[in-house]
């Protein structure tokens, strides 16, 4: 028998309890032994959570986990970094291993965790903390070994992905459906993580980190949420046959690594664009595999729960082989590559200016993209207002990022233009 302490009894928390629980007898078929789960320690023992625990289960004092020496696995469900780092590190002091899906705290302090775990020869298992049920980490540091990665992009926060699509197919305003969200399970204590693209951001990191070996800084991935998506800019993509998705993305082009999260709009018949609600879905680019891809529910209880036992259970047959784990995270990269400057990547464009319906209006907007190379693939002029301010949308072939920021600057001075301009960057690869 091996026994396992978890700390935090909230979502995933009980999610794992459940499956522990109610699946023990399927487990110790498939393995062949017991898992235990012998403590839970969490701040409220007395909130109603939903589950039966056998007496004596649930404590308030954490150093009940941290300090059992029956207890060789130690779940970490609290999330944010303090306290939760210092729980893990104590955990690894006293020869425990770790299971944790906490991607904000792998994501900027991964590197100190993963060297404490290795020096101190226990395992760290994260499989939760990047697209809930999908097994993407196994992926990676297993099923992709031997290949070298070219790209990853990921629909990989599904509180954003909710809120896009009811806000795409029923309209529904951006605040209602946060808070469905929220209810649900899926949103972060602090749904501005969410929201804003920093969730994603910390999972990029965390994929970027084992596809190419190197604990990025997470200060240098570009980030931009949803909070300023409109559901005109929904409508207008949708009517040109496009979706708007937030994508997270890490490629490597000219030597460095493109490490950004943004809202991106992509082609309607992309996989990709049909992948809608709380689901996730990563598509990686593999030297020797090619495309691959994956999809799933990227949170709520049970498929994080489920993702969190799967680590338990790796965990718990390498204690019992006496086996280190089959492939290490690198704590000494081999080489040292930087994150492409935003400025410098290039892109295709949606954007939508605020212009007078007048004409001569577009010869001068149009002028100023082509001053800075900015090459337009299609104009809709949407409704007509005479003298008025009206949408215009415009599509680019590929441009620098630089390029279009120091054209909109421009353009937006324009006394043409009445409003800031929106852009929204485009992935189509059938454009190029
Ligand atoms: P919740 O907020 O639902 O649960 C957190 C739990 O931690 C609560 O039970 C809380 O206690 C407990 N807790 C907080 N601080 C302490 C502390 N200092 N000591 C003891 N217990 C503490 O969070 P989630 O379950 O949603 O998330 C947990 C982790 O999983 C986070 O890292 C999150 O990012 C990650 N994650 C979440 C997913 C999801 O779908 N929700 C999916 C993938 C990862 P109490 O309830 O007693 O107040
Ligand atoms: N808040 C996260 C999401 C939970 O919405 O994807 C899963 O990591």
């Amino acid at each position: 028998m091996i026994n396992a302490g978890m700390i935090g009894f909230g979502t995933v928390g009980t999610g794992t309890t459940k499956i522990l629980l109610e699946n023990r007898d399927i487990l110790r078929e498939r393995i062949g032994f017991e898992i235990n789960l012998k403590k839970i320690a969490t701040r409220d023992i007395h909130k109603d959570r939903g589950i039966k625990l056998p007496e004596g289960m649930l404590t308030s004092d954490v150093d009940a986990v941290l300090n059992d020496p029956d207890i060789q696995i130690v779940v970490e469900l609290i999330g944010g970094i303090i306290p939760a780092k210092d729980y893990i590190l104590k955990a690894i002091k006293n020869g425990k291993h770790v299971v944790t899906a906490n991607k904000a705290l792998l994501a900027t302090d991964g590197v100190e965790i993963f060297t404490a775990a290795q020096n101190a020869g226990v395992e760290i298992g994260f499989e939760a903390s990047v697209a809930g049920g999908i097994p993407i980490i196994k992926v990676i540091r297993e099923g992709l070994v031997a290949d070298r990665i070219k790209a990853v992009y990921g629909i990989i926060n599904g509180t954003s992905n909710y809120i896009l699509t009811k806000m795409t197919d029923e309209n529904v305003e951006f605040s209602v459906v946060l808070k469905d969200a929220q209810q649900l399970g899926y949103a972060e204590a602090d749904p501005t993580l969410d929201i804003e693209g920093i969730d994603s951001a910390h999972k990029l990191a965390i994929l970027a980190y084992l596809a190419y070996g190197i604990p990025f800084p997470f200060n240098d991935i570009y980030i931009e949420g949803i909070s300023n998506i409109s559901p005109q800019d929904i409508n207008f993509a949708s009517d040109l046959g496009y979706k708007v998705k937030l994508l997270a993305i890490a490629k490597e082009t000219d030597g460095e690594i493109e490490l950004r999260v943004h809202p991106t709009i992509i082609p309607k018949n992309y996989l990709i664009s049909k992948v809608d609600g709380p689901f996730n879905a990563v598509y990686i680019d593999g030297d020797a595999t090619g495309s691959t891809l994956y999809y799933g529910r990227g949170a709520g209880a049970m498929p994080t729960g489920s993702a969190v036992v799967s680590d338990i259970v790796n965990i718990a047959r390498d204690i019992r082989k006496n086996v280190a784990e089959r492939v290490p995270v690198v704590v000494k990269p081999a080489r040292d590559v930087r994150i492409k400057n935003m400025n410098d990547i290039t892109s295709m464009y949606y954007f939508r200016f605020s212009a007078l319906d007048r004409p001569g209006v577009l010869s001068k907007i149009s002028g100023v993209l082509g001053n800075y190379n900015i090459s337009i693939a299609s104009v809709i002029q949407k409704g007509r207002r005479v003298g008025e301010a009206v949408p215009l949308v415009v599509l680019t072939h590929e441009a620098k990022e630089k390029d279009v920021r120091m054209a909109i600057e421009e353009i937006d001075r324009l006394p043409v233009v009445m409003d800031r301009t929106v852009f929204i960057r485009v992935e189509d690869k059938e454009e190029n």
